[in-house]
């Protein structure tokens, strides 16, 4: 397991260029604020976790774990279970569900701070992989599906949870309507980072897995305006406050502009209401 080169936790470091990199970078940056602010995440977790099939999970497969959000939910709901891999590039992330199951003698963890592309998996050695609000991130995401469908007993369970078309319209159009613009790739991010459905469906099934079942759900949120800031840096600080290749001075200006918008709608509405959609998939390699 590799761990060096991440800045700690909590702190602000200029960040790699590359575009995996410079995610892990924003996770680990704000992986001390994750869970607080976040909790929308855990419940959905606790949603897709609560759709599975029941059945004896002993060894399970969390990509882009993070905080481990899916893996303590599935701990919670399969008390089997004997053995994690949690795979995700954001040391800082790691960390924290490295504490979070530090007292769990009963288990075998093995934690690859890499990139979903690089992991390293015994074939067919996993009952259960699952991976939430993290697909999105992922540069490749057929590749990934198909080293979780190969990492997958036959018969094993495959589920997945990410952010679904529509999910932060309104954020997106308060960026749309920045006047002066907003940087190229704060749009581009909508159409990069917010998953069809159709897209997961097709991948799911390219891979050789068998849906069972999926569905998407369509959430209005409403919330103080620091939430939904305190929510957008935890998860995304990487595409907005470093986005790659601008002057810290050109971001701060169109963030804080950003910002006064969300809380212009607030102050409208009484609160910040945004759409968020999810897409839930749970499949199964045939065997
Ligand atoms: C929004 S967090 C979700 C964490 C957790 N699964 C949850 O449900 O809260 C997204 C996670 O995906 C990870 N990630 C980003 N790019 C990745 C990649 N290429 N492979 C694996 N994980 C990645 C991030 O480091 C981060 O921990």
């Amino acid at each position: 397991m590799s761990t060096g080169g991440a800045p700690a936790r909590g702190t602000f470091e200029e960040p790699p260029a590359e575009l995996t990199p410079h995610t892990a970078w924003g996770f680990s940056t704000t992986s001390a604020d994750y869970d607080r602010s976040v909790t929308a995440n855990q419940r959905g977790a606790h949603r897709l976790v609560a759709s599975l099939p029941t059945e004896a999970y002993e060894r399970i497969l969390d990509v882009g774990c993070g905080t481990g959000l899916a893996t303590t939910e599935v701990l919670g709901r399969f008390p089997g279970v004997r053995k994690v891999i949690g795979v995700d590039p954001a040391e800082g992330m790691l960390a924290e569900l490295r504490d979070k199951l530090a007292t769990r003698d009963d288990l075998e963890v093995e934690l690859q701070n890499v990139p979903a592309e690089e992991m390293r998996l015994e074939p067919a050695g996993v009952d259960l992989a699952i991976s939430t609000m993290a697909f999105h991130w992922l540069p490749d995401r057929r590749a990934v599906a198909t080293s979780m469908a190969a990492a997958l007993r036959p018969g094993g369970v495959f589920a997945v949870l990410a952010p679904s078309a529509g999910a932060d319209l309104e954020f997106f159009q308060l960026v749309r309507e920045l006047d002066p613009p907003a940087p190229s790739e704060w749009l581009d991010a909508e159409r990069r980072y917010i998953l069809d459905p159709a897209e997961l469906e097709r991948v799911v099934e390219d891979v050789g897995l068998e849906i069972e079942d999926m569905w998407v759900e369509e959430r209005v949120r409403r919330v103080t305006p620091d939430e939904f800031i305190d929510r957008m840096k935890a998860v995304a600080t990487h595409v907005f406050l470093r986005t790659p290749g601008y002057e810290p001075a050109v971001l701060e200006d169109a963030w804080s502009r950003t910002e006064d918008g969300i809380r212009a709608r607030a102050a409208d509405r009484g609160a910040f209401e945004y759409r968020f959609n999810k897409v839930f998939v749970v499949a199964r390699r045939p065997g």
